[in-house]
């Protein structure tokens, strides 16, 4: 076959559309869901400087390491390593990226359909005239309830399908496009009626002033789970988009790109949320609650607010939809690439699998919120499996990789597109990846897990 007749990889069409489906797969539930409760849990203004201190010295590096990976092999994020390392025990690396991607996806979607059944309760404008009280008791009655949580995580399922079944191409880069800047207008309108609400002084102090007697090793560990998290690293996702990206990109400056656009969105998420939870005088610990409980409050208070609400849960809903596209992508294009299935069996065989074990996710806070493992529900311990040890240890592998396997001369010809881009950032780079990431990852993961102990 001569090489104009070999099939065409799908890939993004343009500059905007990487940086949109990429950002489109960090910015998730991880920004404005999880983060801020992640943050309340911790402490607040501490964690958040070991957050971003994160972010810089091992986020970046990793997540410019699996763009190279990924764009180099041209393959799915075992086949990368396959290609990459043959007859070698890397693509392993790829395994543990798979397994996350239906942890994650799993207890993913629980949330993400919790995000529909709150735009359905905007639509129908179930916060007006309510209290704290009633509005935590609304959502109380819901999340421990079977048949409409597991209704809505079906057809979140299935909506994710149905778009990933379509290829690469397909939706992604043209509803980022339009969805990512209208989301952040919007919490930007939400982060000013937050922050004029009286109290709103504290929750702000709560989230910026540091107080490091509130942080713990546990507190590192899931500043670091939450950084990978939120970047969507160390399982893959940006291995198998980046082998989509064009090798005409700059590496460099999308991930610069993508980095502060999903750091912006959390930090505003943090500032829409913290003020209000400060004036209802609700608990920064309440948990996964958090968002589905303070905001609507905000909203009931606001003017216009029965269309800010409906318009913030609809948004919410599609920055899950942007993630969860791409973590269900990880597992098509192996099952594609590897096993050679078709796209749309691939899809379908994946999202069952993940849907069943989200099941278990969704029931874990009602019908099943007594079945337990090592003493946590399914939902915890999806979360805690996937964000604080598969994606830390992914990424640990994955630096360790470049730093030590692939080396920096063929990296840098990867990021460099074969040498015609100046890469300056290039020794700092490497050094970050072959010292600093991988022993500042190392300690904080066997210190959180407990195996460490100074
Ligand atoms: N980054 C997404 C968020 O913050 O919601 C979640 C996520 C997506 C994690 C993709 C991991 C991943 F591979």
């Amino acid at each position: 076959m001569a090489k104009s007749d070999l099939p065409v990889r799908d890939s993004f069409t343009s500059k905007f559309g990487v940086i949109a489906a990429a950002a489109g797969s960090a910015v998730g539930l991880g920004n404005i869901w999880r983060f801020p409760y992640v943050v309340g849990e911790n402490g607040g203004g501490a964690f958040l400087l070991v957050y971003l201190l994160f972010i810089v010295a091992i986020g970046m590096p990793v997540m410019l390491s699996e763009f190279a990976i990924g764009r180099k092999a041209q393959r799915n994020a075992i086949g990368s390593f396959k290609k990459l390392a043959p007859r070698t025990p890397w693509y392993f690396v790829g395994v543990i990226g798979v397994a996350a991607a239906f942890l994650i996806l799993a207890f993913y979607s629980t949330v993400a359909g919790w995000t529909l059944e709150y735009i359905v309760k905007a639509l129908t404008d179930s916060f007006a005239g309510k209290g704290e009280a009633e509005i935590s008791g609304l959502f109380e009655t819901f999340h421990t309830g079977t048949f409409r949580p597991l209704f809505w995580q079906l057809i979140f399922m299935g909506v994710t399908l149905w778009i990933v079944m379509a290829g690469i191409k397909n939706g992604i880069e043209k509803y980022t496009k339009i969805l990512m800047p209208l989301l952040v207008v919007m919490i930007i309108v939400i982060c000013i009626r937050s922050l004029t609400l009286p109290g709103s002084v504290e929750g702000v102090g709560y989230l910026f002033r540091p107080n490091f007697s509130a942080l713990t090793t546990e507190g590192i560990l899931a500043a670091l789970g939450q950084a990978f998290f939120s970047l969507s690293l160390g399982m893959g996702t940006l291995i198998t988009y980046g082998s989509y990206v064009s090798k005409k990109e700059n590496l460099g400056s999308t991930v610069t790109q993508v980095t502060i656009a999903d750091t912006l969105i959390a930090m505003l998420a943090g500032i829409a949320i913290f003020p209000a939870v400060f004036a209802f005088g609700i608990d920064p610990e309440s948990g996964p609650g958090l968002v589905f409980v303070t905001l609507p409050n905000i909203f009931q208070e606001m003017a216009g607010g029965y269309f800010f609400a409906l318009i913030f849960f609809i948004l919410l809903g599609i920055a899950a939809l942007t993630s969860s596209i791409s973590i269900l992508e990880v597992v098509v294009a192996y099952l594609k690439e590897e096993l050679n299935l078709t796209r749309k069996k691939a899809a379908v065989f994946a999202a069952i699998v993940i849907t069943m074990m989200g099941v278990l996710c969704t029931l874990s806070f009602g019908a099943m919120e007594d079945v337990t493992i090592f003493k946590t529900t399914f939902f915890d311990l999806m979360d805690f499996t996937a964000s604080n040890v598969l994606l830390p240890l992914g990424g640990l592998l994955i630096v360790l990789f470049i730093g030590w396997y692939l080396g920096s001369s063929r990296t840098r010809e990867e990021v460099s597109n074969e040498n015609t881009l100046r890469v300056r950032y290039f020794p700092a780079y490497i050094f970050l990846i072959k010292f600093v990431a991988p022993i500042a990852i190392a300690i904080v993961f066997l210190y959180g897990l407990g195996f460490l102990k100074l």
